[in-house]
């Protein structure tokens, strides 16, 4: 009997500093499954720009559009005024990809601040105070903060959505509405009224400063977060730190059409070109990839193979406590890989 398998193409972005040794790793396991994947190149970041004037050339998005589901490595944005605007950001507003989905969660083996930590933050991704809409009026400088009903009535229906699917027990909505009245207030206000609709699902609010305090001291409290742009992102950083750093922190930029995975770490140009990167996180965003495009059982696999390889210890990377190279690790699970 033959059987034919769903051909997937992704769209691959190495991206910039680890990028390209994170995405070999991550290349390099998948290319291991038995999915019939089509891996297609596209350039994007620092090293696009240099080569072509252009952090995100036309071809990229082209591609991006005509694939199944994008893989992105981490690029580099220089900061401060005169530079190119993020690409990352330009593509989650570009294809609308607005839900930022990003889980954090304990695995054995792991040095870390908390156990028991099993939390998602659902970030809004495409507005608040990264439109790139800021100012140099007189001798000040102005950013615009954009929160729409439109755009807070999608993230949270999202978020409550996830929860029921996911079967998590409740929804943090995280705002400053004492303060932002106006633009914290719409969103906290849509959420709460969207949180009717899901009576099984708890629902709650938190000040962003203190849910900053209570991740970094009792984590173990929150299940889904729902947050704006900015604040999602700082809170996502934390919340890697107490569960193993960033190496470990896996995202997905989801929209209606399109869904981009990414790590939610950067470049680290501290660290690229040692071959030292802990890839765990971007082959966790591909097995995010391959749950979006329904190949489940996959993703759950090669996440089961990352956890034995990091909870047996011989083949981790520095970041983790180890001393294994980036593709060290990523062989190891393949080792490990059940198929
Ligand atoms: P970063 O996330 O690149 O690095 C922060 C720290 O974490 C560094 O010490 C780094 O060595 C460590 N780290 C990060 N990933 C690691 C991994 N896989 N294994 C082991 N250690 C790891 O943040 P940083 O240095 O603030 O930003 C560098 C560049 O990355 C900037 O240009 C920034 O714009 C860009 N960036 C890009 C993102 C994206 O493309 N989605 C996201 C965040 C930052």
């Amino acid at each position: 009997m033959v059987i034919f398998l769903t051909k997937y193409k992704i769209a691959v972005i190495p991206g910039d500093g680890i990028g390209p040794e994170v995405m070999e790793a991550t290349l390099y396991v998948l290319n291991n499954t038995n999915l019939n994947l089509e891996f297609i190149k596209a350039e994007a970041g620092l090293s696009a720009w240099k080569k072509y004037g252009n952090p995100l050339p036309q071809e990229t998005i082209n591609t991006i559009v005509n694939t199944n589901a994008c893989l992105k490595g981490p690029t580099q944005t220089p900061p401060g005024p005169g530079t190119f605007r993020s690409p990352t950001v330009i593509l989650r507003q570009m294809l609308e990809l607005y839900a930022n989905v990003r889980p954090f969660k304990s695995r054995k083996g792991v040095p870390s601040i908390h156990n028991n930590v099993d939390m998602v933050i659902i970030r809004e991704n495409t507005e608040g105070l990264y439109t790139g809409l800021e100012y140099i009026i007189g001798d000040a400088a102005m950013a615009i903060r954009i929160i729409s009903k439109r755009a807070s009535e999608r993230i949270a229906r999202f978020a409550f959505n996830f929860a029921r699917r996911e079967g998590r027990k409740k929804v943090t909505i995280v705002h400053k509405a004492n303060v932002l009245k106006e633009t914290c207030g719409l969103f906290r206000g849509i959420c709460l009224e969207i949180s009717k609709e899901y009576p099984d699902v708890l629902c709650e609010e938190m000040l962003v400063d203190t849910a900053a305090m209570k991740i970094a001291m009792i984590p173990q409290i929150f299940d889904v977060i729902v947050t704006t742009n900015l604040f999602g992102d700082i809170l996502s950083d934390e919340a890697a730190g107490i569960t193993g750093g960033l190496g470990l922190a896996p995202s997905a930029n989801i929209g209606d059409k399109y869904a981009l995975f990414e790590a939610v770490h950067g470049s680290a140009p501290d660290i690229a070109g040692k071959g030292i990167a802990n890839p765990s996180a971007m082959i966790l965003s591909a097995t995010m990839m391959l749950k979006y495009l329904g190949e489940v059982d996959v993703g759950k696999r090669i996440e089961a193979a990352i956890d034995s390889v990091i909870a047996e210890g011989k083949y981790t990377t520095k970041d983790l406590g180890g001393s294994a190279g980036t593709m060290d690790f990523a062989k190891a699970v393949v080792e490990k890989l059940n198929l």
